[in-house]
């Protein structure tokens, strides 16, 4: 039986400010069936080929990042913000709406070479995923590409992380 993931996705109107439809992955979190077709879905693009690394950012990157890394039999890395990592890290900054900030990942997370899949719940304007693109790029990683739970296409974040594959399993 196939799930309908967006059955799974609850539009909250109005959510962080007017006139902005937030959707929430929630219930889809709270339903193991869900969640595990989510993950199937998202790791789908990439079953097959030779992963040795699944990185994402904090927070909602984690959620899904950690059960792919176990299906593709990959490493997990994490992206951060500022201040969480113990070791060495090469750094990037990027603007928000209002504002900016900044990501880190170890030096070593990620060797040179290593085959490398960035994931995320939901791709909007693109800027924290080309943000981890660039700390991966640092790390001399070769990036397979990115995959989503949600593109939100309005935003065509897409525009921000060519040449990469940019994979998703929803889209509004
Ligand atoms: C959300 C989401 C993505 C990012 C997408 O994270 O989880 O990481 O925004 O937006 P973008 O494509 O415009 O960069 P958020 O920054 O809200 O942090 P969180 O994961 O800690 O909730
Ligand atoms: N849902 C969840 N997170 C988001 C959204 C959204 O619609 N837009 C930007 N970040």
């Amino acid at each position: 039986m196939t799930i309908d993931l967006k059955s799974f996705i609850r539009d909250i109107s109005d959510f962080p400010k007017p006139g902005i439809v937030y959707r929430d992955i929630a219930p889809l979190l709270l339903d193991p069936q869900a969640f595990k077709a989510a993950t199937e879905a998202m790791a789908a693009p990439f079953d097959g080929e030779t992963v040795d690394i699944v990185a994402a950012a904090e927070a909602r990157g984690f959620i899904f990042a950690a059960p792919l890394a176990l299906h593709l039999n990959a490493g997990f890395v994490p992206i951060r913000k500022p201040g969480k990592l113990p070791f060495d890290t090469h750094s990037h900054s990027y603007d928000l709406e209002y504002g900016s900030d900044e990501l880190h990942v170890h030096i070593d997370g990620v060797l040179p070479g290593q085959r490398v899949i960035i994931v995320d719940d939901l791709l909007a304007t693109g800027g924290t995923m080309q943000a981890c693109c660039k700390l991966l790029e640092r790390c001399e990683a070769e990036i397979l590409g990115c995959s989503f739970l949600i593109h939100l296409s309005d935003l065509k974040g897409e525009s921000k992380l060519q040449p990469y594959r940019v994979e998703s399993a929803v889209i509004y």
